[in-house]
């Protein structure tokens, strides 16, 4: 896959997508969203690929934002349809993706670059990273879903003070409200985002799909989880992922899980 705003690299069935605009702070363009739609649609279809690791790439950020300069002039349609085509093409993409999204926060995490990062299903840092939604700041408010995955992050409250002081948030902080599972130095984040994948591989692919789909259907509107936790569990019992991680359970050895 060749891109002019990210680099996406597969190694051991982990992809690695780096958003690549450093000079810009990895800003999300127009350009970069539609990368980052595409990559991960080649992602999900690659049958080669289990997890999906996203980072940013310099020391500095992870992504500082969208493209301020490329909405400033907006009128009221083109910011609404800036916001739903985002969503759309990008933001729900991930958070509904079948396979793990691990988001590694190497910096700053802005603005569209922490709603990037709450797409993901779950989200690691290292301790120079600065977490924030600032749009007030700029007379505007979250687009890509920050106003809605914030606070199941980290609580209502803690959202409604974040969003409405604009202020960034040190990494330790995001650890302890939840907002990122862990934190280490910047040099140990990609190893220890391979090391969680590789645990994560070692189970069935088929089941996490299905753990996905039953986790996030906890927060979708007119969808009662607990009934969509229940057709995902009665479906696993028809896969060969079943039959294997079962079979070798009785058998005492480990599984080697066909991925159906
Ligand atoms: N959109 C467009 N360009 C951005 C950007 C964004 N969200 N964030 C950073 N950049 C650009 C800067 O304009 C600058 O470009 P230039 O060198 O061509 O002037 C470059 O990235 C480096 O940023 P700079 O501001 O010089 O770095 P800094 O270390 O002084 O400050 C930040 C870092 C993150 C505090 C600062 O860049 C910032 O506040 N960015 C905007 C954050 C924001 O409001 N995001 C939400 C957008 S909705």
């Amino acid at each position: 896959m060749k891109f002019d705003t990210i680099l996406v690299a597969i190694n051991n069935q982990l992809a690695q997508i780096t958003i690549n605009r450093p000079h810009k702070l990895n800003a999300l363009n127009k350009v970069t969203i539609e990368e980052l739609s595409e990559a991960f649609e080649a992602l999900e279809d690659n049958e080669d690929v289990k997890v999906i690791v996203l980072t940013g790439s310099g020391d500095k950020a992870f992504v500082a934002g969208a493209d301020i300069s490329e909405f400033a002039h907006f009128s009221v349609d083109e910011g609404g349809t800036l916001a739903r085509n985002g969503q759309e093409i990008l933001f729900n993409i991930v958070e509904n993706l079948s396979k793990p999204v691990i988001a590694a926060i190497n910096g700053f995490a802005l603005g569209g670059g922490l709603e990037l990062a709450m797409a993901c299903h779950f989200r690691i840092a290292s301790d120079n990273a600065k977490m924030g939604l600032p749009e007030v700041s700029l007379g505007v408010i979250p687009g890509y879903g920050g106003t809605q995955r914030l606070p199941q992050l980290v609580g209502k409250g803690k959202a409604m003070e974040m969003i409405m002081t604009a202020t960034m948030i040190p990494a330790d902080e995001a650890l302890k409200c939840g907002l990122v599972n862990y934190v280490t130095t910047q040099e140990e984040l990609l190893p220890l985002a391979e090391k969680i994948a590789g645990k994560i591989m070692r189970n069935s692919s088929v089941a996490i799909s299905a753990a996905i789909r039953a986790v996030n259907a906890n927060f979708e509107d007119g969808v009662n989880g607990y009934d969509v936790e229940i057709e995902e569990f009665g479906d696993c019992f028809g896969t060969e992922d079943f039959m294997e991680g079962t079979t070798a359970f009785l058998e005492k050895r480990k599984p080697n899980f066909p991925g159906a």
